[in-house]
């Protein structure tokens, strides 16, 4: 949540940053600002809106050169987005006329109370935000005093409570960019005479694809010649130098109009490099997930956490586990599970997915399992990202980098990760022969394939989305793992098209909402698996009694009566269990193409962001 770019070198930093800050915008983007050492000292220019406005704002004033200076793309949590609450803020008794810049990522839990202090020594506050009480602590502690400004950021982050990443600048050294994090990602750029400081890869990959990755609790001096990393207590720390191994291009639209598109499309190689190199002869294998024979084996209960659609993926898993391995599995709600005093016993897994590896309440619930004493696995996108380092086992994806907001990709591979585990663990538990272990490998080899199959019904869901975008609720209904994929589904209509939609267990509809089926109401329904056949056929019956119209997704068995929908989107075959993985993909179809229908900004929905970092 929220975006930070710096720069210091000897470039013009300001299309440095404006770049940076474009491929940040998935971050948030309700506003967004820079900061930069001109020859007029520290100037500030912020504006409400998407980077463009920050851009033709800077464009009217006439434009700005500088070599050193920050940015940053906000998504609003203290203060509404405006101008004056954008970043970066400044400190200094007025406010205005500031010696520092800052801007941050995150939240400061106790600004109220720091504020109180620092307006009782005379700070007059210019915006609602809980950064600008870091810009005057940093101002108040460095007036005066002949100390590196690293110095005076390690005393101020030591007086905040909650969580930072931070880019200050000062105008005592117009070169210099002081960076410090705490639970919310910060990288280091390194280049040719020049530094960066970035939220993550993507703004930094146009300069440099060496960067070393900040840890909580640091603070870093970042000047065109060197880096400085320190820990807490000011000593000098050595930071391995990591490398990014894709390409520019990865991140890039690539001739489609929407990366939502372009993610769709990516989906067979996205799964396939989830995997495929985990597939060899007839087993699956792991390699640096921890996940040795004896520790599956002895698993008494799987805990699998994550937000939004990386708890939908959770949620087939979990399905696809239990039924496979017979072991107990619950999947979580990561914000729901940290309050609920979870049952967590050494013997358990916890399955911990989340594509950025960044969501701070995943982060928290996972943490709270190694606590506890579970052996942790994360499935994740983000090479290196927090989740990934802190989890005692990762599972990779691979997928490639992913830029819309509504994810697709990363979905789709966190499901074919659940799979592997799943026959993994049912293999080495023996609820598998070595025969039928290979037939689901086989079946989950040619995922991908099916998956570019489906990726053909392109034109009849963009045909459906013009007969419904116009709808005012759509409603999605399944069974078991179709209900796990509706929710899915809906949750993908939902973010892109802002039409009101639920997701339903099918048999439970009628203990209330079908009274929301009126005339005209679109129902999606899912008939993926065989012994819920006929109660689902059933559940049709009871919505296009009451005047719905449905769009069916089935399997390509499915001989029930079709005669009641309006339309019927058939799945080539595969097991059925794996069904989730092509079902999900002619409705992230629909909802793309009800978003592109109604003119709604596909790639970067109203009021989300990618990455939430915060609670
Ligand atoms: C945000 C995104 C969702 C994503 C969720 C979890 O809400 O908009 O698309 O599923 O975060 O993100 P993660 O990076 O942990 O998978």
């Amino acid at each position: 949540m929220c975006g930070i770019v710096g720069f210091t070198g000897q470039d013009n930093a300001l299309p440095i940053l404006l770049k940076g800050l474009y491929s940040l915008e998935y971050r948030g983007y309700d506003s967004a600002g820079i900061a930069a050492f001109t020859e007029h000292g520290l100037e500030v220019i912020k504006s409400r809106g998407r980077i463009s406005n920050l851009e033709e704002r800077i464009r009217e004033s006439g434009g700005m050169h500088a070599c050193c200076g920050i940015g940053h793309t906000r998504w609003a949590t203290h203060g509404e987005p405006s101008d004056r609450n954008s970043h970066p803020h400044l400190g200094g008794k007025d406010g205005k006329s500031g010696k520092i810049a800052v801007v941050h990522n995150g939240i400061i839990e106790n600004y109220l109370e720091l504020r109180e202090r620092l307006e009782a020594h005379g700070y007059v506050f210019q915006s609602d935000t809980d950064t600008e009480t870091v810009a005057h602590l940093v101002d108040y502690l460095h007036t005066g005093k002949k100390e590196d400004l690293c110095m005076t950021v390690l005393k101020a982050v030591s007086m905040l409570r909650g969580s930072y990443a931070l880019g200050v600048v000062s105008i005592d050294d117009p070169h210099e960019i002081v960076a410090a994090r705490r639970d919310n990602p910060l990288i280091i750029g390194l280049g040719e005479g020049e530094n960066l400081i970035a939220s993550d890869v993507t703004a930094i990959i146009s300069r440099t694809r060496k960067y070393i990755i900040l840890d909580d609790g640091e603070v870093a001096v970042v000047r065109p010649d060197k880096v400085t990393v320190m820990n807490a207590f000011g000593d000098t720390v050595e930071k391995k130098v990591q490398e990014v191994t894709w390409d520019l291009s990865a991140a890039e639209k690539g001739g489609y109009e929407h990366f939502m598109m372009k993610e769709m499309m990516e989906q067979p190689r996205a799964v396939a490099n989830t995997l495929h190199p985990r597939i060899q002869d007839g087993k699956v294998v792991f390699e640096d997930e921890g996940l040795t024979d004896d520790r599956l084996a002895h698993i008494k209960h799987i805990h699998i956490i994550g937000c939004g659609s990386a708890l939908h993926a959770g949620m087939v898993g979990r399905s696809v586990i239990e039924n496979l391995c017979r072991v107990r599995c619950t999947a979580s709600v990561a914000s729901e599970f940290r309050y609920e005093n979870p049952i967590i016993e050494p013997d358990d897994l916890c399955i911990v997915i989340s594509q950025s590896g960044e969501t701070a309440d995943t982060l928290a619930a996972m943490r709270q399992a190694k606590r506890a004493g579970a052996y942790t696995v994360a499935i994740v996108n983000v090479v290196s990202s927090t989740i990934a380092r802190e989890a005692d086992g990762v599972l990779y994806l691979w997928a490639g980098p992913e830029i819309a907001v509504a994810t697709t990709k990363a979905y789709s591979a966190q499901l074919g990760a659940l799979y592997l585990f799943a026959i993994k663990l049912a293999s080495v538990r023996g609820k598998l022969t070595a025969e039928q272990e290979k037939t689901l490998c086989d079946a989950l080899y040619h995922i991908p394939d099916q998956i570019e199959q489906v990726l053909k019904t392109k034109e009849q869901m963009q045909y459906i989305a013009t007969r419904y975008a116009n709808r005012a609720s759509i409603f999605f209904l399944g069974r078991g793992l179709d209900y796990a994929a509706a929710m899915e589904a809906s949750l993908k209509l939902k973010e892109l098209s802002y039409i009101h939609s639920e997701a339903y267990a099918a048999g439970e509809l009628k203990h209330g909402t079908i009274s929301l089926i009126e005339e005209g109401t679109l129902v999606v329904a899912m008939a993926t698996q065989p012994e819920l056949y006929e109660k689902t056929i059933s559940n049709i019956r009871e919505v296009t009694s009451r005047g719905a119209e449905v769009v069916l997704v089935a399997s390509e068995d499915f001989e029930g009566d079709t005669s009641y929908c309006s339309y019927v989107v058939r799945l080539p075959k595969i097991p059925h269990m794996f069904t989730p993985s092509l079902s999900i993909v002619p409705l992230q179809l629909l909802a793309y193409y009800i978003a592109v229908e109604r003119s709604c900004d596909v790639d970067k929905p109203r009021n989300l962001a990618k990455s939430v970092t915060v609670e």
